[in-house]
């Protein structure tokens, strides 16, 4: 059996920061947006205008609720009034239309992630189990563990790196990709077309989804092509090709450029702060709280939005129907009136749940795989490379974008193999 390999120029090629950190989606941005959002919230927990708007770009940007200009907008600062619309979906609905599978595009949106109610629990459950916190050992054994090592071992006598693109960026991509079944050499081709071509994403799962119809695997399409949708009506039905695809490219679009990101910015929190990274590296229990406290204190998807669909009174503030409300999930995880010293990235502070993975019916599925992923990735590094550290010649390390933020580049040393 030869050992994949990774076209590590391809990598930085597709990764690269200019191209992945999207103009639309605000990736633009180069300011640490929290002091002003801290001064907006204390106007009041919903302001009238896009978020990013308030935050002072003027240019248009397209992300999740953006950017129907027809319609008001409203942003949420709090964690409450955040809170409490994820948890109404029949006044703040995921899509102001029903999503339709058969003729829609093919889009990360048209999918389950624009669904509610029942029609949305019902291809929810269908792919939940492989997902929850206890399948986090069939992730990491078939696929997160390799994954790291491969890419590990591509450097690790080098005695430096470029962390955020030849480690961060491939995990993600890699683990999903394998799940489908997805050889490694064509990952990299799924991941170059999901943002310009998704039919030849399409193209490329199509013969797999075949392959597992006629002899189910251990993988994630075997889930999808053995799964019986529950109608209606109580009868049971196996998902069509076009709603696997659905599902390949949520899972594609929603789970990798999220998770590279909190990873390098739950890296380069870490390493800025050498006594902290020393407190993981000695005691691995510090590890999830530093993940857990990564994802409130920054983060990827700061922003996530709902549509109001009969008028509404919400913090103080009538929502008209037919308003897009965005909530601002990184103003609402450095709400002063949760957490002390908010804007501290601290992982001993008591964990309280916040809404970096969001909340209620649309709760982030692959979150469990994510810090699976973090923990595994993180874990390998403290141990295959002796005195990790920031390259104190390199430039160091800053947090940009404005709807996806992350790390510009994360350069370290370590003592080589
Ligand atoms: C640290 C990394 C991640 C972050 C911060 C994140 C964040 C989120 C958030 C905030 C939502 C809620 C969206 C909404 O309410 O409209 C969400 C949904 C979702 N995420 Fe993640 N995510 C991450 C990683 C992943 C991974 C690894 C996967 C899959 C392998 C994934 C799959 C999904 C899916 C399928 C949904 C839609 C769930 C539904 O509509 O019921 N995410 N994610």
């Amino acid at each position: 059996m030869t050992t994949p390999t990774l076209d590590r120029d391809r990598l930085r090629e597709l990764f690269d920061l200019r191209s992945s950190y999207n103009e639309l989606s605000g990736g633009a941005y180069q300011d640490d947006p929290y002091p002003l959002w801290h001064r907006l919230r204390e106007r009041g927990p919903i302001l009238p205008g896009t978020l990013h708007e308030l935050t002072g770009c003027t240019e248009p940007m397209y992300f999740h609720g953006l950017p129907f200009p027809d319609r008001p907008h409203f942003t949420l600062f709090d964690y409450d009034t955040c809170f409490a619309a994820h948890r109404n979906p029949e006044v703040f609905a995921s899509s102001p239309t029903p999503v339709d599978l058969d003729n829609g595009p093919l889009t990360i949106t048209n999918s389950m992630l624009s669904m509610d109610g029942a029609r949305h629990r019902r291809y929810r459950a269908l792919v939940q189990p492989s997902f929850l916190s206890s399948n986090g050992g069939w992730w990491t054994d078939n696929w997160i563990s390799e994954t790291v090592n491969l890419l590990i071992d591509g450097f690790v006598e080098d005695g430096r790196a470029e962390l955020n693109v030849d480690f961060c960026a491939a995990i993600p991509i890699l683990t999903i990709t394998g799940s489908f079944g997805v050889p490694i050499e064509q990952a990299l081709e799924v991941r170059a077309a999901l943002s310009i071509d998704p039919q030849k994403v399409v193209d490329i799962l199509r013969p797999i989804i075949a392959a597992r119809r006629a002899a189910p695997k251990d993988d994630l399409i075997s889930v999808l092509v053995q799964a019986e949708l529950v109608d209606e009506d109580g009868a049971t039905t196996r998902l069509t090709d076009r709603e696997i695809d659905s599902f390949v490219l949520l899972l594609l679009g929603a789970g990798s450029g999220t998770t590279w990101k909190q990873m390098g910015t739950t890296l380069t929190a870490l390493l800025q702060r050498p006594e902290v990274l020393d407190a993981v590296r000695h005691d691995r229990s510090w590890l999830r709280p530093a993940i857990e406290e990564s994802v409130r204190w920054m983060p990827t998807d700061p922003m996530f939005s709902r549509w109001v669909v009969s008028d509404t009174e919400l913090g103080g503030v009538a929502l008209p129907a037919g308003s897009v409300v965005h909530m601002n999930l990184g103003a609402a995880n450095r709400d002063p009136a949760r957490w002390d010293r908010p804007d501290e990235f601290d992982i001993t502070r008591p964990i309280r749940p916040n809404l970096g993975f969001g909340q209620g019916s649309h709760i982030c599925l692959g979150m469990h795989v994510a810090r699976a992923e973090m923990a595994v990735a993180i874990s390998a590094l403290l141990d295959r490379l002796p005195n990790l550290r920031l390259d104190p010649d390199a430039e160091p390390p800053r947090f940009v974008g404005m709807y996806e933020r992350g790390a510009t580049s994360i350069p370290v040393l370590f003592d080589p193999a």
